[in-house]
């Protein structure tokens, strides 16, 4: 099947009642037939759910999904996209082990990086996002895995996953890749050499603001790892928000092929206005990895940023005048969301550290919505007016 038939058909077996959406199974455990039963299923001996935190028919029909649709063998969820990096982090890596990851990643992944992880004396070295040199030189016999970001939130900074899988493979590390931005739909990491790929599905794979929820697809050998720790350490993903997602996933062709409509004619047109110094999106041709966009991602994706030439204050203008966008800390919804890094999720770091992470202080990240794409421009134009 087509990836578009398997978002929609990839279902489990009916239940005697020959439903035809699947089902919600809300229970915490699970009934043995006697002690034998439940004696085997505990040895592993017999497959069987046991309990929540170990398996429900509804996450394990949203697994059987991502993972064809990721083109990996398994997959497991957790109760956020946090808690996906954390168990993946968590599983592979122990004391006076190495990360090196790309310096363009998500608020909360940094600050696991910078705060959490060096608590177990866990280090991490950053890389310039596309400096392929510099990864090869960070990697040390310590180092068990590298992890990145492509598209980068909130720069849309690129990486050739292929290029750096191939270091990655020569080094004998994992490459994590966070598919967050691009989705299955357009960018299918594993297929690039990526061992293992992770996904808020709270973003696009919701697609409707929500649920909080997250994923991590690979190998059956690799899944089978992180499925020993997370049975263990309980970030589960609620049977519920399973079955929101896996529904949402139904729709998530249709609707990235329109976020990705709506988004690519947005750069295009802030492109032309005065008073904007630069618009990033992958498949605008001003992008600085334009060809890596077109060789691993099929489009450009919901996301655009750009930078408002007065800095700080015109970026706090440009929300305070926005009337369709939501100000909210979320993206990847059918409603167009405006946020400013540099005043908000970034205002912690000092200007030099949001430069070094690609965010200057005039930066917007637009997350383009699924309205009429002329009610967008008309707000994105009357809000860049100064
Ligand atoms: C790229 C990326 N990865 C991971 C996360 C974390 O996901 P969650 O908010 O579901 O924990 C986010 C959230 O914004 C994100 O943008």
């Amino acid at each position: 099947m087509r990836k578009e038939t398997i978002a929609i058909r990839g279902q489990i077996e009916r239940s005697q009642y020959n439903e035809h959406a699947v089902p919600l199974y809300l229970t915490s455990s699970y009934i043995f037939e006697d002690a034998e039963d439940m004696r085997s299923q505990f040895a592993e001996e017999k497959p069987g759910e046991i309990y929540s935190r170990y398996a429900n028919p509804n996450v394990q029909e949203l697994l059987n999904k991502v993972a064809l649709l990721e083109g990996g063998e398994s997959a497991w969820a957790t109760a956020s996209g946090m808690a996906a990096v954390f168990t993946t982090f968590a599983t592979f890596l122990s004391a006076g082990d190495e990360i090196v990851s790309s310096r363009s990643v998500f608020g909360s992944t940094h600050r696991l990086l910078v705060d959490v992880f060096p608590k177990w004396n866990i280090k991490n070295t950053y890389v310039d996002f596309n400096n392929y040199l510099a990864y090869e030189s960070a990697i040390t016999d310590k180092t068990k895995l590298v992890y990145i970001e492509t598209p980068s939130n909130p720069a849309l900074d690129l990486i050739d996953i292929e290029r750096l899988a191939a270091i990655c493979k020569s080094k004998g590390v994992l490459l994590v890749v966070d598919n967050c931005f691009a989705t299955p739909i357009m960018q299918q990491p594993i297929k690039w050499g990526a061992d293992l790929v992770i996904h808020s599905t709270t973003k696009f794979m919701d697609g409707q603001g929500r649920t909080l929820g997250g994923l991590i697809v690979s190998s059956k050998e690799l899944i089978e790892k992180v499925k020993a720790f997370a049975r263990h350490s309980g970030p589960a993903m609620s049977p519920f928000n399973a079955w929101v997602i896996s529904k949402s996933i139904e729709t998530l062709d249709v609707r990235m092929e329109r976020h990705c409509k709506n988004a690519l004619e947005i750069a295009k047109r802030l492109s032309t206005l005065s008073g904007i110094s630069w618009v990033k999106y992958p498949f605008l041709s001003s992008h600085p990895d334009y060809e890596i966009a077109k060789k691993q991602m099929s489009a450009g994706g919901g996301l655009v940023s750009f930078e408002l030439a007065g800095g700080l204050e015109s970026g706090r203008q440009f929300l305070n005048k926005l009337n369709l966008f939501s100000l909210t800390a979320n993206l990847g919804d059918t409603r167009s969301i405006a946020t400013h890094p540099a005043s908000t999720t970034h205002s912690k770091l000092s200007p030099e550290q949001r430069h070094e992470v690609g965010i200057s202080d005039g930066l917007i990240r637009l997350s383009i919505g699924l309205e009429n794409i002329e009610d967008i421009w008309d707000d994105v134009f009357q809000a860049c007016q100064g």
